[in-house]
């Protein structure tokens, strides 16, 4: 994909991730600068390592998504080492397997603090500071839309996700895009589990007949943070392979 960021900054959490790291790498080819956010410090020093540096392009923050306090330190060095921020996109999330008749009322609560929470804390937090031109692009689910068994602490999480989405966009305006792209089944860690368990039915109810790739799911993000989506706000773009089709 060839998108040109030159000069511009994103901030990204779940970098160290499947899918962050392949976000990581497109908008540093594309000459962006990067804040790199994740729970796990030494994958982020990694993902970082792997990009080949770009002098002073990348800022890496050991962040726990889910602590205000914690987010707020990461924008504050994202804005005095950079400026304002012209892309945010929270990809940090978990996906922990439960029933709800099993599920402890701290297991629901961690996924909400991590997943909805924590991108609200972020959200609200960078609006001060984006640039003119700028977008947010936040990770719905596939179980955000249809439910999904076993997760249903994640499911709402990622429910609450796209109306965060087409809230803010309203809210904002033409001050910066919001908008959601919303997962199949791709694989990285966090659905190692998923496709040993389930993965052959869920492939038999996706025509493209395969997993996405985590790069499939970052050059939806490159293009909704691009001018090649100028006019595209509060939209909720779907990257599963036609596993589910929204009506
Ligand atoms: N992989 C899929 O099939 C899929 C499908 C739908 C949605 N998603 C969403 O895409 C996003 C990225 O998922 P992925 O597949 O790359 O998962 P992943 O497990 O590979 O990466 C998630 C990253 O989030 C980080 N993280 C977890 N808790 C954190 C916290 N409290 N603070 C900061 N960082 C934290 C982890 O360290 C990890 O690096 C998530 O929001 C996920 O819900 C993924």
């Amino acid at each position: 994909m060839n998108f040109d960021f030159t000069g511009r900054t994103l901030l990204l959490t779940g970098a160290a991730g499947g899918i962050g790291r392949e976000i990581a790498k497109l908008f540093h080819t594309a000459g962006a600068n990067l804040v790199l956010a994740d729970l796990n410090e030494d994958a982020l020093q990694e993902v970082a390592a792997g990009l080949g540096e770009g002098p002073g392009r990348i800022l890496c923050r050991a962040t726990n998504g889910a602590d205000p306090e914690d987010i707020a330190a990461t924008v504050g060095a994202a804005v005095d080492t950079f400026g304002g921020l012209d892309f945010v996109v929270p990809a940090a999330g978990i996906y922990p397997e439960r029933d709800v008749e099993d599920m402890s009322d701290d297991e629901w609560r961690l996924v909400q603090s991590i997943n909805l929470d924590g991108v609200f804390y972020l959200l609200k937090r960078v609006i001060p500071h984006l640039a003119d031109n700028a977008a947010i692009v936040n990770f719905a689910s596939v179980a955000g839309h249809r439910g999904s068994r076993s997760h249903a602490h994640y499911a709402a999480s990622k429910a609450g996700i796209i109306a965060l989405t087409r809230s803010l966009a309203m809210e904002l305006g033409s001050r910066a895009r919001v908008n959601a792209v919303s997962p199949g089944t791709i694989e990285t860690p966090m659905t190692i589990g998923l496709i040993r368990d389930r993965g052959e039915s869920m492939l038999a109810n996706t025509p493209l007949g395969r997993n996405g790739r985590p790069s499939e799911v970052a050059s939806v993000v490159g293009f909704l943070c691009s001018d090649a989506a100028s006019f595209i706000t509060g939209e909720t773009v779907h990257v599963n392979g036609g596993l589910f089709m929204a009506g």
